[in-house]
């Protein structure tokens, strides 16, 4: 058999299989939160879930999540981490479990088990899901790479098939395409060169929103993006090549519903809340709703002493978050992660630098899981908001 005659079976087989399996766990874990017992749905929707971050937003008709990973439950502080989370938050977003390469490490494996926990761990404590990320030519595994411009095409089509099949009905939001953007790769259209770019040219977009509604009726459809925060060059390049793309989307009528923007704010970079605040405008003149997808700081530029970068992380969320929430377009803030322990800056300056006093300190929570300044910094601008 040729290689597209092996993925078409594969592809067949497994569709078939898990979209069985799938309407079996949907039944169980919906069977498993009416059923319950109060304890279990205490550790969810107790007291202290009205002085949390996901309380406070919903008071103003925003969704505030954080995203979540499986592996992290397995820890020794693994419970600490899973109440924090039911506690804190409306919704999760998968960090890792459902990107193309967790899914799909080798040509004939589709391993849907970290992702099943996650879709387990949210319907236990009443979470929604953000499912990221179903198209990204930055998070290819090599076998993937290794394929003709067909099969890759080919394989994107099965592969948004295969995971909203078993899935429907279980996200409420999917990220269906990711990071579109990358000036870097020296494209006249500021487009991230990779295979399923090869294979359909700039439609792979709206192809892929096209595929993705057809597969999933009810969630919402979003392209996700990074750097469009910054005052430089980097940021107006992202800005305005984000802004053409979603022209060409509305003009093809792809069923686009909100547009995710990442947040990963830095000390390293200047900025412009008001010219952010204005581009946040021209996108929701478009049509689109828009969602603040991955916020953190990275305050590798603020002082050393933990009380003085605490102050300014807590500044930095404030006046983004104050400038971003006044427009009505804007209905979800997810964080990426909570506590500044399970950061991916966290795990990045660890394996440079094991010194804690310079272990980065990037979100709403310290390692304790205790609130940190930013804690009050984010719930207060969710106060001062208007509301949706
Ligand atoms: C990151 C995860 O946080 C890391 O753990 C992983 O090693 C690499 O991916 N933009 C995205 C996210 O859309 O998927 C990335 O997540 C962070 C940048």
């Amino acid at each position: 058999m040729g290689r597209r005659g092996r993925l078409a079976h594969d592809m067949t087989s497994g569709t078939t299989l898990f979209t069985r399996r799938a309407a079996i766990a949907a039944l169980a874990s919906s069977a498993a939160v009416a059923t319950a017992p109060k304890s279990v749905l205490a550790a969810g929707l107790g007291t202290g879930r009205t002085d949390s971050l996901g309380a406070i937003a919903a008071e103003k008709g925003v969704v505030f999540g954080a995203s979540f990973a499986v592996h992290e439950t397995a820890k020794p502080q693994g419970a600490r981490y899973a109440q924090l989370y039911a506690r804190e938050v409306r919704s999760i977003t998968s960090e890792l479990e459902l990107k193309m390469s967790s899914l799909r490490p080798a040509e004939h494996i589709l391993s849907f088990d970290a992702a099943d926990g996650l879709f387990d761990f949210a319907a236990t404590h009443a979470l929604a899901v953000r499912g990221h990320t179903l198209v990204w030519n930055d998070d290819v595994p090599p076998w993937i790479k290794a394929l003709s411009t067909k099969e890759a095409g080919y394989l994107m089509d099965a592969h948004i098939e295969a995971v909203l099949e078993r899935y429907r009905g279980r996200a409420a939001v999917w990220d269906v395409v990711n990071e579109p953007i990358a000036p870097w790769d020296n494209r006249p259209d500021n487009l991230r060169a990779g295979p399923f770019l090869a294979a359909y040219g700039i439609d792979y977009i709206a192809r892929s929103f096209e595929r993705a509604r057809r597969f999933e009726p009810n969630a919402k459809l979003v392209l996700n993006e990074a750097f469009t925060e910054t005052a430089d060059e980097r940021g107006e390049t992202y800005r305005r090549t984000l802004l053409s793309i979603l022209k060409r989307l509305k003009d093809q009528a792809a069923p686009v519903d909100a547009v995710g923007l990442q947040c990963h704010l830095s000390s390293r970079h200047p900025y412009d809340f008001p010219r952010f605040a204005a581009f946040l405008h021209e996108i929701a003149a478009l049509g689109f709703e828009i969602h603040l997808t991955e916020l953190d700081v990275d305050d590798s530029a603020f002082p050393r002493l933990a009380s003085a970068r605490d102050a300014r992380v807590a500044a930095l969320y404030r006046d983004f978050l104050t400038a971003a929430l006044s427009n009505t377009a804007v209905t979800s803030v997810t964080t990426w992660q909570l506590a500044d322990h399970t950061s991916w800056m966290h795990y990045r300056a660890v394996s440079a630098n094991a010194d804690a006093t310079t272990a980065p300190r990037p979100l709403p929570f310290d390692a304790d899981f205790n609130r940190k300044p930013a804690w009050m910094a984010i719930a207060n601008a969710f106060r001062a908001m208007p509301p949706r």
